[in-house]
């Protein structure tokens, strides 16, 4: 079968803006898109460029939008996507500036992982180390079975071996779309990992305190695009909801986020209902009332505003037993 492949081209050196060719190429059994791009370049066109290494969904490599969704091309079939759309097309990545053609520039998304600080951190010093601490001359510290249990399908699952750092839910990842410095789902499921891990000896829960700064995990939309997108079944959003319950309960509570999620529970184990006044001023506090007034006035004026004291409801112990089940009676 004959078909189509268009590829988004742009080189900085000689053209002004993007375009997109068109290549028509025989399929064969089994062909995949990074298949198909590697014979436009060794076949009909050696200026395509792209990126790829192990073809085999391990690397990372050759993230691209295949369609409109961001996808490994190794590890897409070509014919899935003829019988749905006619034709291949592949664009670079979202959220990350182009090089040339298919080719993104990553320094920004590597950037968000350096942030968090990648690696074990040493006893007392905080000092900075890529694998295992020493304690004796050959002898290291193992990862214990139920560390690893406990994040595997947050940073890997159990058929996948851990983020590729492929890109792809940073590329679909709407909280990046909105917020270039957003941290990103790869980023905060990579701190979440290394908080967990007890071998780790961050006591000053620094990665948390840095991860809660503006930007940070509480610029999460919760689209969860990163999990739908994800080619190796890895859940950030569920490692990011993880780092807000254990920011809150470290005490990390001064930031915008983490004062939203305690007001909204203060005020559903209060009244059983969503007091949308309070949820504002304890979120905002009395400067951020005022600074948001020309909003509220808004609402005001279309009907919209919230009661300024909530009943609470009828069954108020069926919320104090949700309270008490989650352990959260006395908070
Ligand atoms: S070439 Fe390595 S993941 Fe596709």
């Amino acid at each position: 079968m004959e078909f189509k492949v268009r590829s988004y081209r742009f080189n900085p050196e000689v053209d002004t803006q993007a375009y997109y060719k068109e290549y028509a190429i025989q399929d064969f059994p089994g062909m995949t898109v990074l298949n198909a791009l590697m014979k436009i370049k060794y076949e009909l066109d050696g200026t395509l460029s792209f990126r790829r290494s192990c073809r085999s969904a391990i690397c990372g490599s050759c993230a691209m939008k295949i369609n409109g969704i961001t996808k490994l091309a190794c590890k897409t079939q070509v014919k899935p996507e003829i019988m749905k759309f006619g034709i291949v097309n592949v664009e670079p990545l979202a959220n990350m500036p182009v090089v040339r053609d298919l080719i993104v520039d990553q320094e920004g998304f590597f950037d968000t992982i350096k942030a968090i600080k990648p690696y074990l951190l040493t006893e007392g010093e905080n000092e900075e180390l890529s694998g295992f601490k020493t304690l004796k001359e050959g002898e290291k510290i193992k990862q214990p079975v139920y560390s690893r249990e406990q994040f595997k399908n947050l940073t890997g699952n159990n058929d996948t071996p851990n983020c590729i750092l492929c890109e792809c839910c940073y590329s679909e990842c709407n909280g990046v779309s909105g917020n270039k410095k957003y941290l990103g789902p790869a980023a905060l499921a990579k701190l979440y990992r290394y908080s967990e891990d007890p071998r780790d000896n961050d006591r000053d829960v620094s990665r948390l305190l840095n991860g809660s700064k503006p930007d940070g995990m509480w610029d999460c939309v919760h689209c969860q695009a990163c999990e739908e997108f994800c080619p190796k079944g890895i859940s950030p959003v569920k490692a990011i909801v993880r780092l807000h319950e254990k920011t809150i309960k470290n005490s990390i509570t001064s930031t915008p986020g983490a004062k939203h999620v305690v007001s909204i529970a203060q005020s559903i184990k209060k009244t059983g209902k969503l007091d949308e006044a309070k949820v504002a001023l304890g979120t905002a506090g009395i400067a951020g009332v005022i600074r948001d007034l020309p909003v509220v006035i808004s609402a005001a004026l279309k009907g919209k505003m919230p009661p300024l004291k909530l009943e609470p409801i009828k069954n108020m112990d069926d919320v104090k037993l949700a309270y008490k089940e989650l352990g959260l009676e006395e908070k």
